[in-house]
């Protein structure tokens, strides 16, 4: 159980890359806080499968575009668990709109949910990291369009952008405190994010063409990495983004 008397909080937990972090991280052995604002059914779900395989899992309600509800759940892991060891932010949405019809209302949600949300989650973690001694992990959840444009979801690009740069100088900061923090970037993965994509035949052959590996991830295969990130075996890695893409951002047609 490498991540044994480990504690964790997982935002956007109870659903799609996040549900998957949740087990991964849980089936290491480490206590989870799950974030969720919707769907309290599925929070109790996970929390009753946790406890099935001798795990500890609390859900927690929590809107993280809010400062004050992000300090709700560190001080719930507090209280229920003793410290934070590992905080993943990886709460996030989309609205697939282009740069001529975002309007104002649009920006602000993705850009809150999305960076608001990883920039205090990052902040208010490492405050808690601190405090406590020991170090900790920050990992936060961006995509390959941190880096690569996506035309017709500008501010989502916009948000992982930023969360690119977040990752890189809070990781530079917070490193000489033994507080690391690393993004991970999934590719396109099979989740409730994408459902347009994967209830179009056609959108969907065309992006599963674009992939090297020739096809979307499952939730499973982002949460592996995560949880190592977590653990040991990834102690001196951060600042920087890994990606798990199947090769999609470096996918050519070799004109
Ligand atoms: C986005 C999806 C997109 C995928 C691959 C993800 O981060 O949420 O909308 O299909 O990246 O481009």
């Amino acid at each position: 159980m490498p991540l044994r008397n480990k504690v964790a909080i997982v935002t956007g937990g109870n659903s799609g890359i996040g549900q998957a972090i949740v087990l991964a991280l849980a089936g290491q052995g480490a206590k989870i806080v799950i974030d969720y604002i919707v769907d309290e059914q599925a929070v109790e779900g996970l929390e009753a499968e946790i406890a099935k395989l001798g795990g500890q899992a609390i859900g927690v309600d929590a809107d993280v575009s809010k400062p004050a509800e992000i300090q709700k759940l560190v001080d719930a892991a507090v209280q229920a668990f003793g410290r934070l060891d590992i905080m993943v932010n990886n709460a996030g949405v989309e609205t697939r709109s282009s740069i001529l019809d975002t309007t104002e209302a649009q920006y602000d949600r993705v850009m809150d949910v999305n960076l608001k949300s990883a920039f205090f989650g990052t902040q208010i973690a490492a405050k808690q990291m601190i405090g406590q001694g020991g170090g900790g992990r920050i990992i936060n959840i961006t995509s390959v369009h941190e880096d690569w444009p996506m035309p017709g979801n500008t501010p989502y690009c916009l948000s992982k952008g930023g969360m690119r740069m977040l990752n890189r100088t809070a990781g530079v900061e917070l490193g000489p405190h033994g507080v690391s923090v690393v993004g991970v970037g999934p590719g396109a993965v099979a989740t409730p994010i994408n459902a347009s994509t994967m209830n179009n035949p056609g959108l969907l052959a065309k992006l599963d063409a674009a992939i090297p590996l020739g096809r979307m991830a499952r939730p499973e295969e982002i949460a592996t990495l995560v949880a190592f990130l977590a653990g040991d075996g990834a102690s001196y890695l951060t600042a920087t983004t890994i990606f798990a893409d199947g090769g999609l951002m470096q996918s050519s047609v070799g004109l």
